[in-house]
């Protein structure tokens, strides 16, 4: 069903945005202007009535945008989420049905862990990329540079808390692949239609380093 794997969807940027998306009208302006900004692959959250429409229209208006699903938390919003075209999938945490789903389904996906023994479940289902999630309310970047040496082959994108402001001390760790966060689509901007705003807080993620 996709031809990405979780590794090269979390390198085609340093931030997923992750996107509450509440009007379905704002929903391909807003993929445009993330797109525009240099942000491909974007994370719509299962948390708005929209959510799954705004995937569909996402990915059939925005050819250019790798759509994914996030706050996944039972198959069946896997496979609604798949039905509606997601490519990659994101999880707040370690969930066997949701992993077996997407397996069934050949989503990619991007689970959340928040401690060294849900890492090591998630290596041992053959998982190497993962979300940290909520990654500064855990602890932060130094948690993750703790991780490093010990969780070795391991990668992760924290996500919760992640900002302008944190995002590059995070980017800096060699186990970070890329971070999740929703500044890059502030509610007030996508209400407003603000999308040169969105579009110039994408090119400023868009060139931190990874
Ligand atoms: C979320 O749960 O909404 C994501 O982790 C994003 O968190 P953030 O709003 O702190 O970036």
């Amino acid at each position: 069903m996709t031809d990405l794997t979780i590794e090269r969807i979390c390198r085609l940027a340093p931030v997923v945005p992750v996107l509450i998306i509440d009007d379905l009208d704002s929903a391909v302006p807003l993929a445009r202007a993330l797109v525009a900004g240099g942000l491909r692959a974007l994370e719509v959250t299962m948390r708005t009535p929209v959510a799954l429409d705004a995937i569909r229209a996402m990915r059939d208006a925005v050819p250019e945008a790798v759509v994914g699903v996030g706050t996944l938390r039972t198959a069946t919003d896997v496979d609604a989420a798949v039905a509606a075209g997601a490519r990659f999938g994101v999880s707040p945490g370690l969930s066997v049905p949701v992993l077996d789903a997407a397996d069934r389904a050949g989503l990619p996906m991007l689970p959340g862990v928040a401690t060294p023994t849900e890492a090591m479940a998630a290596a041992d289902r053959g998982l190497s990329v993962l979300k940290f999630f909520p990654a500064e309310a855990n602890g932060g970047a130094q948690v993750l540079k703790a991780w490093a040496s010990p969780l070795q082959g391991l990668s992760f994108c924290p996500t919760g808390g992640v900002s302008e402001k944190n995002a590059a001390d995070y980017l800096a760790l060699p186990n970070v692949i890329c971070v999740g966060g929703s500044w890059v689509a502030p509610n007030d901007a996508i209400t407003a239609r603000d999308w040169s705003r969105i579009t110039g807080l994408s090119k400023a993620a868009a060139h931190l380093m990874t």
